[in-house]
């Protein structure tokens, strides 16, 4: 495809800095958003410069938290700032990553991701949303927010993780074509157990851990180890798993 100028909401996260290296490698002209970058999207500050010639728009910035009200907030405000601003711009495409079952798990963080994909369909910007399952880099999040002194606590969570690369890859594919409304869902090749990927995570750290895997009450904790985020049969695979991800991080 001929070079573009795209705009990544995120580009400094685990797989926005992904999608800068590879659509910078493909080319393309690439503006990154976020607040280290001067553009608060929540504020809406430095939006509208930021977005100056730019033809499509791949929205992969995120808010640390479990609350579904805080979750919503933020990708509802972050989605409706955006998307003003890309109609002002004359952008053509949002992209956006969401969450492989989120739409069949609504609570918690994943209210959020329900309430990004809703602004997106009712908005004036023709779209295309992948949902995509937990990153590798998932276990090394988790140990960084549920650490309390030597002791980890892991959800008990049926996973399919995936190269946070391989999703990268997809979304500046996505991002250099027409808008295609939802696309096939994108897995790992395999099924991990989260807190099992964590202990691996950790033996490569100095210190002692002790990983205890517990089962998280009510409905979000059951769409974590019921199967509702391993995705379909319809899925489409990436190649790499976490025990490739750790041996080439390690490297
Ligand atoms: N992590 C996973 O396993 C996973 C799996 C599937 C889908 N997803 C989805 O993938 C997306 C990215 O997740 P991630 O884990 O890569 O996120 P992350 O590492 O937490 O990165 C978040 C990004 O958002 C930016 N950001 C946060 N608040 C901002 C604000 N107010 N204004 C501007 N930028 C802001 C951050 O940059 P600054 O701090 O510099 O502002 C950072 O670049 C999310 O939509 C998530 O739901 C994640």
């Amino acid at each position: 495809m001929n070079s573009s100028k795209i705009a990544v909401a995120g580009g400094t996260g685990a797989v926005g800095a992904h999608v800068v290296d590879v659509a910078r490698d493909r080319g393309h002209d690439v503006v990154v958003l976020s607040r280290s970058a001067g553009v608060d999207l929540v504020e809406g500050s430095g939006l509208a410069a930021a977005l100056a010639g730019v033809d499509a728009v791949i929205d992969v910035a995120s808010t640390q938290t479990m609350s579904a009200k805080k979750s919503t907030h933020f990708f509802t405000t972050v989605t409706h700032n955006l998307l003003a601003a890309e109609k002002a711009a004359g952008v053509q495409h949002h992209v956006a990553l969401s969450i492989v079952g989120s739409d069949r798990a609504p609570h918690a963080y994943y209210a959020g991701k329900v309430a990004q994909e809703k602004a997106i369909r009712g908005g004036d910007i023709p779209w295309t949303i992948l949902r995509a399952t937990q990153f590798h880099e998932f276990a090394s999040q988790i140990y960084g927010q549920l650490k309390f002194g030597p002791l980890v606590v892991v959800p008990k969570m049926r996973s399919q993780p995936v190269s946070a690369r391989e999703v990268a890859e997809r979304l500046v594919d996505i991002a250099e074509g027409a808008p295609a409304g939802h696309v096939s869902d994108l897995g790992g090749p395999r099924e991990e157990n989260m807190a099992n990927m964590v202990r691996a995570h950790a033996a490569r750290l100095p210190g002692t851990h002790w990983v205890l895997e517990l089962p998280i009450p009510g409905a979000y904790g059951r769409a974590m180890r019921d199967g509702t985020l391993v995705p379909g049969p319809g899925a489409d695979r990436g190649t790499q798993t976490y025990t490739d991800w750790l041996g080439r991080a390690g490297a």
